[in-house]
């Protein structure tokens, strides 16, 4: 799935939300948050936000691996 990274933190641009056809990205606090279950990988998102704060989850650099759990804890799956 893709997730939203560091970037988004106090930007929260929410372009990102009008792009996703299955409407699984949400606001919550300083940051968004994407779904890793509704999620369907189209990669629409991915272009859109003005700070690339989205990357999908298997190419994520290291220093930003933890936003993988972030993002799922959001959601109080594990
Ligand atoms: Fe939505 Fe597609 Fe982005 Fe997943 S990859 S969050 S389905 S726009
Ligand atoms: Fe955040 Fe970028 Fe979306 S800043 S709200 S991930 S467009």
């Amino acid at each position: 799935a893709y997730v939203i990274t560091e970037p988004c933190i106090d930007v929260k641009d929410g372009d990102c939300t009008a792009a996703c056809p299955v409407d699984c990205i949400y606001e919550g606090g300083r940051t968004f948050y994407i779904h890793p279950d509704e999620c369907i990988n189209c990669g629409l998102c991915l272009s859109i936000c003005p700070v690339d704060a989205i990357a999908w989850d298997q190419e994520i650099p290291n220093n930003q691996r933890h936003f993988i759990a972030v993002n799922k804890e959001f959601f109080g799956s594990d």
